[in-house]
């Protein structure tokens, strides 16, 4: 019999990658959870008039990318391309997207766009997202990318570069995108064929065109900022000045536009250095104005989503194993009481931790710490109870540390002890 593959750009997630998505999911979540959000789950398939209306129907998801089909009655629907639309139509309809009341969702799952695949770009892949309906603030712009921030500290991404923008509103883009269409039609000789379309029918496109000669060209096209008006000037000030505040580093470009129509004001991008072309790991912005457009009250919104998979690149997989992180080890059986209690407290405090007790000498135990891939190996004796203190050996680089276990009266205080000996800071 002839075998049957996957789809093209449709990925089986094994292990150990499932692996990753296991724990990457875990630690962002947490963060979440701290931040006060609450999960939605919406359906796989939408009204395909959903995604038109909200991401655009000029846009290069809605042109080209949907996976649109006929339901037997006709209706045409859509596997989701992203997150926004659907809980943005869900809370509408719920009855939650009402003025004075502020509303904190996120998801998890798989979306669908039928991209030309290659390294770090799936037809499905997995993104993680946020939505703050309710507060237009600057100071609710400003906390949903400090959330960005931690998410990537969360998930263990360094290196990260975060780029903000302002789009404009309703009031002062008009004339923006006049200016660029007027821009385009000044250059058109110069630009790919798909830009001579979007100059006249989607003009802030022309900024994000990824040939080179359109790039050149549009290097020296009109920045946004000369086009804000005084209350998005204002208000994109603020939100610097807050990120500034909260030491959250990022930078500003006025090319970020984005490949989807809902935005107003902020929109901001992550980009990760080591993932080649597709290293957007995440991107998102204030969406003012689409609630309204889908049939919602006049309620202010904003949001961000991690791709997934790219996110998993760009932690490494180092950072995601899930090895324990500190092996404790009774170097005489009077430590037993001791070493239980240590590892509870570890343990308490989130760190992943093993007892080894099976070995009958240290070099034995050792052995089995280091085939479990424990990164600290806590070795407790008789003296080491007698004086209140610990042996804490770095298994990667082969040194000792002493640890005063009096100091590690709580459990999040001694795991950071021994991650400080390991050189790691805060995670
Ligand atoms: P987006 O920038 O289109 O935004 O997608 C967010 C992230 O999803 C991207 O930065 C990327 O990491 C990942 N992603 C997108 N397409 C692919 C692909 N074909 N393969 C792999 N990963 C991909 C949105 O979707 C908005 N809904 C975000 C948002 C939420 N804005 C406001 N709230």
């Amino acid at each position: 019999m002839k075998k049957i593959s996957g789809i093209r750009g449709f990925h089986d997630i094994l292990p150990p990658q499932s692996e990753h998505f296991t724990v990457i999911e875990a630690r962002l979540r947490a963060v979440l959870a701290a931040y006060n959000y609450d999960e939605i789950r919406t359906p796989i398939a939408e009204r395909t008039e959903l995604f038109a209306r909200s991401i655009g129907e000029t846009t290069d998801i809605v042109e080209k990318e949907m996976y649109s089909f006929d339901d037997r009655d006709g209706t045409s629907l859509t596997l989701r391309p992203e997150g926004t639309a659907s809980v943005v139509r869900a809370a509408i309809e719920a009855g939650l997207a009402q003025r004075d009341r502020v509303v904190k969702l996120c998801y998890v799952g798989p979306m669908f766009r039928r991209e030309r695949p290659q390294k770090g770009r799936y037809r499905q892949f997995h993104q993680l997202g946020v939505e703050l309906i309710g507060r237009d603030d600057p100071l609710a712009d400003a906390e949903v990318v400090v959330l960005l921030a931690d998410c990537l500290v969360a998930a263990g991404v360094t290196g990260t570069e975060i780029v903000v923008n302002s789009l404009g509103d309703a009031a002062c883009r008009p004339a923006y995108r006049a200016a660029l269409a007027a821009y385009g039609e000044a250059h058109a000789d110069a630009l790919c064929t798909n830009c001579q379309q979007r100059r006249t029918r989607n003009p802030l496109r022309l900024l994000d065109c990824k040939e080179e000669g359109c790039r050149r060209v549009m290097a020296d096209a009109p920045p946004v900022s000369a086009y804000l008006c005084e209350p998005c000037r204002r208000h994109f000030a603020e939100v610097e000045r807050l990120l500034e505040a909260a030491g959250v580093p990022f930078t500003e470009s006025a090319r970020l536009v984005r490949g989807l129509d809902y935005y107003a004001r902020t929109a901001f991008e992550v980009l990760a250095p080591n993932l080649g072309a597709q290293n957007a790991v995440g991107g998102g912005g204030r969406y003012d104005g689409l609630v309204e457009a889908l049939g919602g009250p006049p309620v202010a919104g904003i949001g961000f989503a991690l791709g997934l998979e790219r996110l998993i690149m760009a932690a490494g997989e180092e950072a995601l194993d899930r090895r324990p992180e500190v092996c404790v080890i009774p170097l005489v059986e009077s430590a037993a009481a001791s070493v239980l209690q240590l590892a509870r407290r570890l343990r308490l405090a989130g760190t992943r931790c093993e007892i080894e007790s099976s070995g009958r000498s240290l070099k034995s135990a050792m052995r089995r710490a280091d085939k479990l891939g424990a990164h600290f190996a806590l070795l407790v004796g008789e003296d080491e109870i007698q004086a209140g203190r610990a042996t804490v050996r770095d298994m990667r680089r082969q040194t000792d540390h002493r640890l005063a276990l009096a100091l590690a009266g709580a459990g999040p205080v001694l795991a950071a002890a021994i991650r400080e000996i390991g050189g790691i800071d805060g995670a």
